[in-house]
């Protein structure tokens, strides 16, 4: 397969998650375009095997790479936990997961002591993000629930809604009785949460997501590969579902306030 520069970066999810990936993209990479992949048919990916989890990660790279995308970032940290090798060993363009950048942002920090890790069920089951961490700093005490009620919430659009505000607070109890000085948001869903999670938390603990870490992993990838876009039309980007849902559309304006065209069916 040859790669264009001027080809888009593909980005996929389960969901309505990576969006806070193309964000960080957008914000870091403005010359890029992109094309995004969200799996709303199937969503949520946490909850399902290693196997089936890892037959969608490669469905949803495989229709990305239809579109002649040069790199693809797998924004899901379920499809990074399970899958990432696997994409990596099975395709040629460079593929980019989650979890790395996001126990890099975690330990950025030296005063990290006491860490929590908030997850989809695949996600904390894989534990990635615990080995990661103790691989580079096995001082540091991990606390990880998976928290599958929260996808939900998020794809429903419901991030202000008191019942979310209830099953955080549930979620969370254990982690703050231990003392956490970190939270992670091990899932590309829980960025938006962060209003309601600052709310909660008082600023007492640290919030880390992966989004501008893994911007930041894509863009040293496209430097090695020589693979930025040098072209100064502008950039496209284009969104496709494996179903249309109104509340993802709304989401999708909210957040990453950029005109993305009518939003296109995905059959993969
Ligand atoms: N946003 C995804 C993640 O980071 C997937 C959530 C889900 O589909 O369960 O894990």
């Amino acid at each position: 397969m040859s790669v264009d520069v001027s080809s888009a970066l593909g980005v996929f999810d389960s969901g309505v998650g990576g969006l806070t990936v193309v964000r960080a993209l957008r914000e870091l990479l403005p010359n890029e375009s992109i094309i995004y992949l969200g799996d709303t048919a199937r969503v949520p990916y946490g909850s399902k095997s290693p196997d089936t989890i890892r037959r969608f990660a490669t469905e949803d790279t495989q229709f990305l790479l239809n579109r002649q995308v040069k790199a693809v970032v797998v924004a899901c940290n379920t499809a990074t936990a399970h899958a990432l090798p696997d994409l990596q060993r099975s395709f040629r363009v460079p593929i980019i997961g989650v979890v790395e950048p996001g126990v890099e942002a975690t330990l950025e920090a030296s005063d990290c002591e006491r860490v929590g890790i908030i997850g989809t069920a695949g996600t904390i089951r894989s534990c990635a993000y615990q080995h990661a961490i103790a691989m580079r700093r096995p001082d540091v005490r991990v606390e990880a629930i998976a928290t599958p009620l929260l996808v939900p919430f998020i794809e429903e659009g419901w991030l202000d809604h008191p019942a979310l505000k209830s099953v955080l607070r549930e979620y969370l109890k254990p982690m703050l009785a231990k003392g956490i000085d970190t939270l992670v948001l091990g899932c590309t869903h829980y960025p938006l949460l962060v209003p309601m999670l600052k709310r909660l938390l008082g600023g007492k603990v640290r919030l880390v997501d992966s989004a501008s870490t893994c911007a930041a992993h894509t863009k040293r990838c496209l430097e090695e590969h020589c693979l930025l876009r040098t072209s100064r039309t502008k950039p496209t980007l284009e969104i496709h579902l494996t179903d249309y849902s109104e509340q993802f559309e709304n989401l999708a304006h909210r957040f990453l306030g950029a005109d993305f065209g009518k939003i296109k069916k995905a059959q993969l």
